[in-house]
Formats: C-alpha cells, sequence, structure tokens
C-alpha cells in the first residue's frame, strides 16, 4: 500500500514534469525588457506579447552567435518586414529552433548590444530606437528574449502563419521524451498496483 501511494506520488511528480514542460531559467534582464516592453505596450494601449518558445529559443540562438562581437557591431536587424535577417547562419539556427524561413517571415529580429546589459539602457534601446516601429505594430502578439554577454536579441511573433513561430514539423526527440516519461509513470502505476496485489 505504501508502495503504491509512493508510485503514484512519482508518477504524479513524472506528469507534472512532463506538463509543465523544460523550466526555463529566468534571467533577470530578460524578464526586465519583457515586462519593460509590456508596460510600454500598456501605455500605447496595444496587446500584452505573449511569451514565445520558438521565438525565444532563436533569440538565445542569436544571441549566441553575437556574443563574441564587439558593441560597434551592432547592425543586422530585419528592420524590413517580410524579408529575412541577414545573420550568418540564419538557416541553421532557425532549423536549430525547428523553425523555418515560412512560418518566421513576419516576425521580427531585433539585436541589441550593450555594455553589462544595463536596465536603464536596455529597455530604451527598444522603445527609444528604429525598433519602437515594431513595438508600437498592433500585429505582433508575441515575444522571444535571449540574451548572451552583452547582447540582448528580441524576437517577436505575429499570430499569422508567416509569422507564428510554431515548429515546421512535429519535433521527434520531444515526442520521444514525452513518450518516454508517460510510459515510463504509467510503468511505476502499474508496478504500484502490483506490490499491491
Ligand atoms: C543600444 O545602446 C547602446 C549603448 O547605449 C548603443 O551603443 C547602441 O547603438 C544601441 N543599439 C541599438 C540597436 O539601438
Ligand atoms: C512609436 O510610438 C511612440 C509613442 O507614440 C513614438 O514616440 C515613436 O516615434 C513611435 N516609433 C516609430 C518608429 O514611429
Amino acid at each position: 500500500m505504501a508502495f503504491s501511494k509512493f508510485s503514484l506520488f512519482l508518477s504524479l511528480l513524472l506528469s507534472s514534469i512532463l506538463f509543465l514542460g523544460h523550466p526555463v531559467l529566468s534571467d533577470d534582464e530578460e524578464d526586465k525588457l519583457y515586462q519593460g516592453i509590456n508596460e510600454y505596450r500598456k501605455t500605447l494601449k496595444l496587446t500584452t506579447l505573449t511569451k514565445n518558445d520558438n521565438a525565444e529559443c532563436l533569440a538565445d540562438e542569436l544571441a549566441d552567435q553575437f556574443k563574441n562581437q564587439p558593441c560597434t557591431n551592432a547592425t543586422g536587424a530585419n528592420t524590413v518586414p517580410g524579408t529575412e535577417p541577414q545573420f550568418p547562419n540564419y538557416p541553421n539556427l532557425l532549423a536549430k529552433c525547428h523553425l523555418n524561413v515560412s512560418n518566421t517571415r513576419d516576425g521580427a529580429v531585433m539585436p541589441a548590444c550593450v555594455p553589462g546589459l544595463d536596465p536603464s539602457l536596455v529597455l530604451p534601446n527598444f522603445t527609444k530606437s528604429l525598433y519602437s516601429q515594431n513595438l508600437n505594430d498592433t500585429k505582433y502578439t508575441g515575444i522571444g528574449i535571449g540574451s548572451d554577454n552583452d547582447w540582448i536579441v528580441v524576437v517577436l511573433t505575429t499570430s499569422t502563419a508567416e509569422g507564428s513561430y510554431a515548429r515546421a514539423t512535429s519535433n521527434g526527440a520531444d515526442m520521444i521524451s514525452k513518450t518516454g516519461l508517460m510510459y515510463c509513470s504509467m510503468l511505476l502505476l502499474a508496478l504500484g498496483n502490483i506490490f499491491m496485489l
């Protein structure tokens, strides 16, 4: 009986891990920027941007590419909607995040470099620069933020297919690990029942 309770507890634990998804380590500067951008949007009576995991994945990958570049290279934003950003390896980075050009085309990619990611400079870097054109835009509904060293990258997504940042294909690895966890918790439940008999 005790064992069965324990296995039930374990399977509940596993299920909650399964449903909560991977825990995201919250990054202070990213969180501050996220809140700051949404406060800015609020003052303009625009919708709150919701977090998009795939956009965040791409933002992280881009920040990782930029991290060793000096701040003087802070260019490369795709300010022209509908065009592909001109970053080295861009298609590879999209692929890493299970994205492709057709579901990211309408999004916006905005890298910025701020020494030490000073929060009092990071937000104005987006709200008081040409990037504000994107932040002012009603078509954006989602956001992903990534940072590395002095670099912080904001990726905006839309609610249309062309900017949804939805996964290009069903992600095999993810499916396998979820199925594995599900199987594992079912096995534990079954074991608990056997021991109860
Ligand atoms: C961001 O801020 C830094 C330092 O304040 C500045 O040098 C840089 O040009 C800004 N970048 C963008 C994209 O606005
Ligand atoms: C975005 O909106 C703000 C507030 O209305 C305005 O000051 C800013 O110039 C706008 N940005 C662009 C690029 O139009």
